[in-house]
């Protein structure tokens, strides 16, 4: 088959890297990828929204499976213009997405269909919000979301009115997030442990991915602004069996099946991002495609075949074939540019790479790289994910810190915690 992985993560890195050993591949393709898809495919220099391109190099290219890897593109209805050329593409449609897309949908969808989650309030105006605030209905610290995609930077945990107003004006007036701004919600603060649980649907039927959480503070011990991850492990030790049935009997399930009520047949990875509170789990958001960095540990203890896993999802008979797991203990540790999420510098050489890559047991999945000469630069904010699997979680990351210590880029920045947890759990 030839396949085209859409997106330039650490998550599409990984994806990349399983579907590279599938017994089903003659050729991959990565649109744009990175560095360290280059080395296992031919990386093709075209965005991932732009959407007529992709299509026409699937078409010329007869390309038999695209997976898309960022939410981006699925909002922004890939799906449906990949199947409207009868081209096989894994991934929710335009309506689907909408899960992630929208915020004030997915509230509504949650309210509707009586799934758990945070109280809220939608505001389609400043006043509106600012009435919110000052109504009493919600105590503080509360939090305030632009509607929308906003690359994760929209939503906002506000300690006092003060900063609360300050987060609408930059919400809804300043629009700092873009298009997003046109609407807010404004929620009552969940507190809790908070835990990625990731599954596929075809549809109709479900079939879990492994457990696995993210770590998404830039800083040790969880402090610090929120990344889009700086570490993942799997699995996750706060996911008991008990949890997992509550998830998947009160949120998983009626989500596939309410969706399905709603016209809306959802095809691909649903992500619950879930807290879980002392009141029981709580959706704090859904995402319509795969973590990065989750899928990273998640694919390095994948031992059946991806391409098969991701066709049952697409052909519609998921329960067939059941995912074949390594029961070991996997980490991965993201290595970031200094100063990400906030501003930070590009185009820092990194060393010791080659020499960290050749080490027994460790895998390193490339996010902002790009090579020039044969040297790797730093091209991103989050940049490489160092993973191991072992048969203890301890043993996993042990070798992973072992293996960080012999690379280095200027400003290198990572969390030295990733994995530092309660062990046991499912
Ligand atoms: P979202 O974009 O909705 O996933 O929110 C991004 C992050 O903000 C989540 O991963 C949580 O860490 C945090 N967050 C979102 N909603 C809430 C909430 N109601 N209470 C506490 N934290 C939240
Ligand atoms: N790691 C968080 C996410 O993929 O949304």
């Amino acid at each position: 088959m030839k396949i085209l992985v859409i997106g330039s993560g650490g998550r599409e890195h990984a994806l990349a890297w399983k579907i590279s050993q599938s017994p089903h591949l003659k050729k991959l393709y990565c649109a744009p990828g990175n560095a360290g898809t280059a080395s296992i495919a031919e990386n093709v220099p075209i965005m991932d929204t732009d959407i007529k391109d992709l299509v026409n190099f699937a078409s010329q290219e007869n390309i038999d499976l695209t997976v898309v890897g960022p939410e981006l593109p699925l909002t922004l209805g890939i799906v449906n213009v990949f199947e409207k050329k009868g081209l096989k593409i894994f991934g929710p449609d335009e309506d689907s997405a909408e899960l992630e897309g929208s915020k004030v949908y997915s509230k509504q969808f949650m309210e509707r269909h009586n799934i758990t989650s945070a109280r809220y309030k939608v505001a389609y105006s400043p006043k509106e919000a600012k009435k919110a605030l000052n109504s009493g209905e919600f105590s503080f610290p509360l939090v305030i979301k632009a509607d929308g995609l906003a690359a994760g930077t929209g939503v906002i945990i506000c300690e006092d009115r003060e900063k609360a107003t300050e987060a609408i004006n930059l919400i809804m007036i300043e629009k700092k997030f873009g298009v997003s701004g046109k609407q807010a919600i404004i929620e009552e603060c969940l507190t809790g442990m908070e835990v990625s649980f990731i599954v596929l649907s075809d549809g109709t039927r479900v079939l879990p991915l492994v457990t696995t959480m993210d770590h998404k503070a830039a800083y040790d011990r969880d402090q610090g602004p929120n990344t889009g991850g700086m570490g993942a492990i799997s699995p996750s030790p706060f996911i008991s069996r008990e949890i997992f049935n509550e998830v998947m009997n009160s949120i998983v399930f009626p989500t596939i099946i309410h969706m399905i009520e709603e016209g809306r047949k959802y095809k691909g990875v649903l992500y619950v991002g879930l807290m879980l509170t002392e009141d029981g789990p709580k959706v704090l958001e859904y995402n319509c495609r795969f973590g990065d960095p989750e899928t990273q540990p998640q694919m390095l203890r994948m031992e059946s075949d991806l391409v098969d896993v991701l066709l049952s999802v697409v052909e519609e008979n998921v329960l067939e074939k059941e995912i074949k797991w390594d029961r070991k203990a996997s980490g991965c540790v993201i290595l970031a540019s200094g100063g990400y999420p906030l501003e930070y510098e590009k185009g820092k050489r990194i060393q010791g790479l080659d020499e960290t890559s050749a080490i027994d047991g460790i895998t390193i999945f490339h996010a902002g790289t790009k090579q020039q000469e044969g040297e790797y630069y730093t091209n991103g904010g989050r940049v490489l994910g160092i993973c191991a699997s072992e048969k203890s979680l301890s043993e996993a990351m042990g070798k992973i810190y072992k293996a960080i210590s012999k690379i280095s880029f200027d400003g290198m920045q990572f969390r030295k915690d990733i994995g530092v947890l309660r062990e046991g759990g499912e």
